[in-house]
């Protein structure tokens, strides 16, 4: 049965859908069967993905018996993707369960990637999760908003809730124009499972339908987050 694990964050644009996909790649290549599941009205991942032009079904259209579950998975960059439908119409924390029911015994890993908040699209992946992990940027404002959603998360019974510091640019921290790693760990009560730093080449990869890529800066990032949570015992970068 798939470990399922919600992606999350209070502030919007920091980082989740691009984790969702370059933890999703890092698991594939350890050898993972796995299944992203777009939680946000407004999607990102069938873009991240490249899978954008196949689509025609999404989850909602399960829920709504108006596909199998089958149909509404597409393949996408060696991993599966069900889209999020464009309202929550119809959708509820039970219809969730049973979908989830449908899908998790035919993977390794279910990434659940939520819509920024601790709204209806957080509520539903939260429900179903089993691991969290919130992500956050080195400023005060996103940081902040990390406590609450982990908080949010536990209500939910979500388990195993880590941090992940993205865009950390080191020169910056230097400069003190960021917050410094301790200081997000201090702030936030969050136990760290990896630091992702500031990649020009992630900036860009909406228009190629790329972000995990041997030889870019966050590769490593990614894969060793992805071995933390397989259990191995990777030294934190900080
Ligand atoms: N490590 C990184 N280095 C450089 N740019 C990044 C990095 N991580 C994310 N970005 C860029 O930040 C922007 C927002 O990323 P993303 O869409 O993944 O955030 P999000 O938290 O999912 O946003 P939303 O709250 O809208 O769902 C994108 O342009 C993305 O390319
Ligand atoms: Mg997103």
């Amino acid at each position: 049965m798939a470990k399922k694990i919600v992606i999350a964050s209070g502030k919007g644009g920091v980082g989740k859908s691009t984790v969702t996909v370059g933890l999703g790649m890092a698991l594939t290549q350890l050898g993972k069967k796995v299944l992203l599941i777009d939680c946000d009205t407004l999607r990102s991942l069938d873009i991240l993905t490249g899978a954008a032009e196949k689509i025609v079904y999404d989850w909602g259209d399960v829920m709504l018996g108006r596909c199998k579950a089958q149909e509404a998975i597409y393949s996408a960059m060696g991993m599966s993707l069900m889209t999020c439908p464009k309202t929550y119409k119809g959708v509820s924390l039970k219809n969730m369960a049973l979908l989830i029911k449908l899908v998790e015994n035919d993977y390794d890993y279910i990434l659940l990637d939520s819509p920024a908040g601790i709204e209806i699209g957080f509520i539903l992946a939260s429900f179903v999760a089993d691991r969290g992990l919130v992500v956050s940027t080195p400023d005060s404002v996103c940081v902040r908003s990390v406590c609450t959603t982990a908080d949010e998360m536990s209500k939910y019974n979500v388990k195993d809730i880590r941090l992940i510091i993205n865009r950390a640019d080191k020169k910056n921290i230097k400069k003190n124009l960021m917050l410094n790693i301790d200081s997000v760990i201090d702030m936030t009560q969050v136990q760290l499972i990896g630091l992702v730093p500031e990649d020009e080449k992630i900036r860009h990869s909406s228009m190629k339908g790329t972000i995990y890529k041997k030889g870019q800066i966050s590769y490593d990032a990614f894969n060793n987050i992805a071995a933390r949570i397989e259990g191995k015992n990777i030294p934190l970068e900080v």
